[in-house]
């Protein structure tokens, strides 16, 4: 086990998080993380009983701590809390909300707690709370992502400094040059979404994995972005709600343009139009459709020959 302190918590080999994601983060890839020495997480956003049965399948499928992430805004969360808490599921990693009403009961009922935070500003709420540790996701993120849009570079250093429990980095992070400045940057430990969705035990589209893999570094825009802002790879529907957004649409008719549905017509029916194709800037990173395992020994194997790149620049 890496010596750190989100290894230590969350009782794994490297510090690697598979983030959760909606639709796409099963038992399959959830496992799959586990199994190769980082740590899985389900989707919360589903109902309690296809969770609950998903939390079985994990346990036959690995025996080592895995995450469930809980979006806080979505209504049905409390129920999938109190759910998770009687499963005495490792880590609930809580993310869009507030965590001060959940991460107590949740401790004490044996879990451990994970938030995930935009800004220093909700790191330090979320401290405050008593998390066990934050996962700081920068701008450069796919999905729901902050109104201040703070890249990952800048966003971690600062959350660092401004809190005492450990930071886990988020958005934008795919190799081991990632994993290498995430750790520089104070963080303990990487999540990362996009880079597993072009695994093979992701259960995402086929047509989802090839846009990530035909992406660029201008592949991805934002929108929604003074209200709710989402990355996602630029397509039909994005060019749509951007139109409406530039036409100065109000929140609530672009709501009704989106309605609901979009996230799984893209990631699971493959439907590169209509869908909400979330993906992160460093798509244009990815270029091969892995194992989970092969991501993440690539991750670990690669980041000596880097650290030693970084001693030759410095001559140190
Ligand atoms: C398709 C997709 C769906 C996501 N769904 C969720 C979600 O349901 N809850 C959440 O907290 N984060 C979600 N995220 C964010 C990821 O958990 C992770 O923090 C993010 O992908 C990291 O940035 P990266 O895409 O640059 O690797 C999602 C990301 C993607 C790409």
């Amino acid at each position: 086990m890496a010596k750190n302190r989100i290894c230590e918590l969350l009782g794994i080999k490297y510090p690697i998080l598979q983030g959760g994601m909606v639709w796409i983060s099963t038992t399959e890839l959830a496992a799959a993380v586990c199994n190769a020495g980082g740590m899985g997480v389900l989707r919360g956003s589903q109902s309690k009983e296809q969770l609950a049965e998903d939390i079985e399948t994990m346990r036959e499928l690995t025996d080592k701590s895995f995450g469930v992430n809980i979006p806080l805004i979505d209504p049905l969360s409390q129920g999938v809390l109190e759910m998770v808490a009687d499963k005495k599921v490792d880590v609930a990693i809580t993310s869009a909300g507030n965590p001060a009403k959940f991460t107590g009961w949740l401790q004490e009922a044996g879990l451990k707690v994970m938030h995930v935070v935009p800004s220093v500003r909700m790191a330090q709420k979320a401290a405050d709370a008593g998390v066990n540790a934050v996962v700081a996701e920068g701008y450069e993120a796919g999905g729901h992502n902050g109104v201040d849009e703070i890249t990952t570079m800048a966003l971690i250093p600062q959350v660092v400094d401004a809190i005492d429990v450990p930071v886990v980095a988020a958005g934008g992070l795919g190799d081991s040059r990632g994993l290498i400045a995430a750790l520089a940057l104070g963080a303990e430990g990487v999540q990362m979404g996009t880079r597993f969705i072009a695994t093979k035990e992701c259960v995402a589209h086929q047509n989802v994995k090839e846009s990530i893999l035909a992406s660029s570094d201008t592949s991805t825009v934002i929108t929604g972005r003074s209200h709710a802002p989402v990355r996602m790879l630029k397509n039909k529907l994005a060019e749509q709600i951007l139109e409406r957004e530039h036409a100065g649409a109000p929140h609530e008719e672009l709501l009704e343009f989106i309605g609901s549905g979009r996230t799984k017509a893209a990631l699971i029916e493959g439907n590169l139009d209509e869908g909400s194709l979330m993906a992160g800037q460093i798509a244009g990173l990815v270029r091969e459709v892995k194992s989970v395992k092969e991501v993440i020994d690539e991750l670990v194997n690669d980041a000596s020959g880097v650290l030693s790149g970084i001693s030759e620049k410095l001559d140190i």
